[in-house]
């Protein structure tokens, strides 16, 4: 199978990301592909992961399709034999995007990360230990690191042109979109959150928290939800059967990766500044298997090999 750490399609490439590049089909529609490159401690890691950019792809594929009744997404088609029909000029490239590479609905994004938080991680916590709150607002007293909120919160953040996003306030966010285009995009946020959050809890993962992004449809005017969703490099996802507040958690998918490179900071390997060093082969294999996994149990499917 082959793994693509980087591709080069032959279409005008809009943007390259950490992870994905977006392609320009025609003035409305994009391909947005996902490579096997793997980003962990802010750093891209030099071994790209076999077939972590077709879960991610197929993963946001699944949950559009869950999710359509909330709030339409801008997936035309992630199945190859669909994405050809559609645009036939494909054809010729197919091989370097066949399973990672998602046919959108080109849309004007909103300048805003709708961040949605279930359980204490991250920055959220970081917040709440140092000030009692989150986003801002007081939450109750006592909660440990992974402890879940008693509501999901709507934990808005700025796109920061390099390095971290900023987290906002809602009332910020308000003043950034309007207020009714505010409170629609946190609606849309906390619905597709909740509805995700039960279906996952039953195969046996914890979201932990997740990033959507909204855009308006070029094509129609029509609020969409927009590029991955609900993947593990859009979410905290955690094995609900290790889950144990009052500790960092384990995660679903890069937990391998993360204890080698704890490993090395720890024996004094790497000062956890870029470059990021090479991963051990046997490192790479179970953090494909991780992925594999995060597939088969959120979508109860294998994934597809879209290679032959
Ligand atoms: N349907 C769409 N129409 C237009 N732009 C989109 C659409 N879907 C996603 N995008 C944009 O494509 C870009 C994808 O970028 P990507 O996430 O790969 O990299 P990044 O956000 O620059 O950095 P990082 O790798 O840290 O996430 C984002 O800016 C996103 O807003
Ligand atoms: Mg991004």
């Amino acid at each position: 199978m082959a793994v693509v750490r980087k591709t080069e399609l032959p279409l005008p490439l809009l943007h390259r990301g950490k992870v994905r590049e977006m392609y320009e089909v025609d003035s409305g529609t994009l391909l947005m592909v996902a490579s096997d490159r793997i980003s962990a401690f802010d750093c891209v890691l030099p071994q790209p992961i076999p077939r972590k950019g077709t879960v991610l792809t197929q993963i946001s594929r699944h949950w559009f399709g869950e999710t359509a009744d909330i709030v339409h997404g801008h997936c035309l088609a992630a199945e190859p034999d669909r994405i050809v029909r559609l645009h036939s000029e494909l054809e010729a490239s197919r091989e370097a995007w066949a399973g990672r590479g998602m046919l959108v609905e080109r849309s004007e994004p909103f300048p805003v990360e709708c961040v949605v938080r279930g359980y204490l991680a991250g920055s959220g916590w970081k917040e709440y230990r140092e000030h009692g709150t989150l986003a801002g607002e007081p939450l109750p007293e006592g909660l440990r690191e992974a402890d879940e909120l008693p509501e999901p919160r709507f934990t808005p953040a700025t796109k920061a042109e390099s390095g971290h996003d900023e987290n906002i306030s809602f009332a910020r966010m308000r003043e950034l979109l309007g207020l009714n285009t505010a409170e629609i995009l946190r609606e849309f946020s906390l619905a597709v959150y909740r509805f995700a959050r039960a279906a996952a809890r039953e195969r046996g993962i914890l979201i932990a928290d997740t990033k959507f992004e909204f855009g308006t449809s070029l094509r129609s005017g029509e609020i969409l939800l927009i590029d991955e969703v609900l993947t593990p490099d859009s979410s905290r996802f955690w094995p609900a059967e290790t889950w144990e507040p009052g500790r960092t958690q384990p995660s679903l998918d890069k937990q391998p990766v993360r204890d080698y490179l704890e490993g090395l900071v720890g024996d004094g390997g790497w000062d956890r500044n870029p470059p990021a060093p090479d991963l051990p082969d046997d490192v790479v294999r179970a953090t494909t298997e991780r992925y594999l996994d995060a597939y088969r149990r959120l979508t109860g499917r294998e994934l597809p090999d879209y290679d032959s």
